[in-house]
């Protein structure tokens, strides 16, 4: 691999983002601090290169398309390719809600987010990833996305049914391996990962597992050999069931 790698996180300003793009760049990588508000994603900027890493702020909402392409233009500038993407940014709107009360507008919305946001961002970075020599995709997915693990009775958040947020992230697990399946034959890995329940302001800080703890499968497949999986769904402990 590349000794200096370059990393895009989305969503990078905070919660697990934030400490993904922190160990990337402590493992050395450059890590382009993907971020809709320039307030917020230049203060992680600012704090990183303080700090001694390597960081660059990279303005990107998820949600359009020009700013995609920007950062897209802004990485092909400047570094000539991308070797790492974490498609973190998400968004739960229905929490709490039952799936009978779930509105359009509430659906779609989440949707664009974290399955059309993540599949526009993947779309559009992917001759930069074909520029590097080892690619590597992290889709940020979750245990909630599992239709196995949702419709089993027993699972520890059996009774979690967010209608939006859980089946944007089964889409998002069906795009990675729609991708891996595509992209075989090159040097990238698509992965969905599973941080577990981590307290973020996504779930306003009732998750009962630490930033720390939910990077580690993340940048584990970030940084994954060549004869890493492909196409694979994963947590710290190993596979999770699709
Ligand atoms: N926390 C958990 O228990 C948990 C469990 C499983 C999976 N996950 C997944 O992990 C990922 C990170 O979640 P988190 O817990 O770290 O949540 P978080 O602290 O709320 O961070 C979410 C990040 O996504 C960004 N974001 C939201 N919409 C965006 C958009 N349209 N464009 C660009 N960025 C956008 C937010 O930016 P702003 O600051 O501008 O809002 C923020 O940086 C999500 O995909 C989530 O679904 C989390």
């Amino acid at each position: 691999m590349n000794s200096e790698r370059i990393a895009l996180i989305t969503g990078a300003n905070k919660g697990i983002g934030l400490q993904v793009s922190r160990e990337l760049a402590l493992l050395g990588h450059t890590v382009l601090i993907g971020a809709r508000s320039k307030a917020r994603g230049t203060e992680v900027e600012t704090k990183f290169t303080e700090e001694g890493l390597r960081a660059v702020f990279v303005p990107i909402d998820v949600t359009d398309h020009a700013t995609i392409k920007a950062a897209a233009s802004l990485i092909s500038e400047r570094f000539g390719r991308l070797d790492v993407l974490i498609n973190n940014a998400g968004i739960v709107l229905d929490a709490g809600t039952p799936p009978s009360q779930v509105s359009m507008g509430t659906l779609r919305k989440t949707f664009e987010t974290n399955v059309f946001g993540a599949f526009a961002v993947l779309q559009t970075m992917l001759p930069l990833l074909l520029k590097s020599e080892a690619g590597r995709v992290v889709n940020m997915s979750s245990g909630l996305g599992s239709l196995t693990q949702n419709s089993d009775p027993n699972y520890e958040f059996a009774n979690v049914k967010l209608l939006a947020y859980n089946s944007s992230k089964t889409t998002l697990n069906a795009f990675t391996v729609q991708f891996a399946y595509e992209l075989k034959d090159t040097s990238i890995k698509v992965n969905s990962a599973e941080p577990g329940f981590t307290a973020t302001d996504l779930n306003d800080h009732r998750g009962t597992r630490t930033v720390e703890q939910a990077a580690s499968i993340v940048v584990r497949l970030a940084t994954l050999p060549e004869s890493g999986p492909t196409g694979g769904f994963f947590d710290e402990n190993g596979q999770v069931p699709w």
